[in-house]
């Protein structure tokens, strides 16, 4: 992705999450600078494994959330009041800010037409602050004073749905309440699948 490009998408992050209207977003984007999260990639091999990956994956699940949240209005027209659009932008827009601080770059080899050559690429590194997944977005996001709805918080806290889940039996009934409660939970998790896996597949 070339450098004008990043600098576009960052322009849209910024004023997608500005026109929420949300108290803390301006502190929200002054730590997402801080810890890189406009520069880092999405993953260290998968999807959008290069600089400013993490910012279009999000702009991605924004995209697919807002066409999800259209189609889902018409065919549930009453569930409208429940899936503000205020709502589905800081839940996809934010989900990933766990991701932030995790990859680093680095040296690595590979193969192209028999030679070895080297590149710069990233590996996974979450011990600077080690919290999980989407529990770590929704604490970040707290502590920095965004002001979230419960539902935003659920969304965000189960979007890894069924990977989430370990062996607990809390996290497994949490789950299952969380899905049924929060329609936005579905509309992130779609979203999130369908630009990870279609929209950003190689
Ligand atoms: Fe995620
Ligand atoms: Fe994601």
């Amino acid at each position: 992705m070339d450098e004008s490009a990043r600098l576009a998408d960052r322009e849209r992050f910024e004023g997608a999450l500005r026109a929420t209207g949300r108290g803390g977003v301006e502190n929200v984007l002054n730590e997402l600078g801080r810890l890189g999260f406009f520069e880092a990639p999405a993953s260290t091999k998968f999807h959008l494994a290069e600089k400013g990956g993490l910012l279009r994956h999000s702009l991605n699940v924004y995209d697919q959330a807002r066409l999800l949240r259209q189609v889902e209005c018409r065919v549930r027209p009453d569930l409208a009041e429940r899936l503000p659009e205020d709502g589905v932008a800081v839940a996809s827009l934010l989900h990933d800010v766990c991701k932030a601080d995790v990859y680093r770059e680095e040296l690595k080899h590979r193969k192209v037409g028999g030679r070895w050559e080297d590149y710069v690429g990233y590996a996974y590194d979450s011990s600077s602050f080690p919290l999980g997944h989407g529990e770590k977005s929704v604490i970040r996001l707290l502590r920095w004073g965004l002001e979230m709805t419960d539902d935003e918080m659920i969304a965000i806290r189960w979007h890894m749905h069924a990977w989430d889940l370990a062996d607990s039996p809390e996290a497994r009934g949490s789950y299952g309440s969380a899905s049924d409660r929060c329609p936005l939970l579905a509309i992130l998790v779609a979203a999130d699948g369908l630009a990870a896996h279609i929209q950003e597949a190689k």
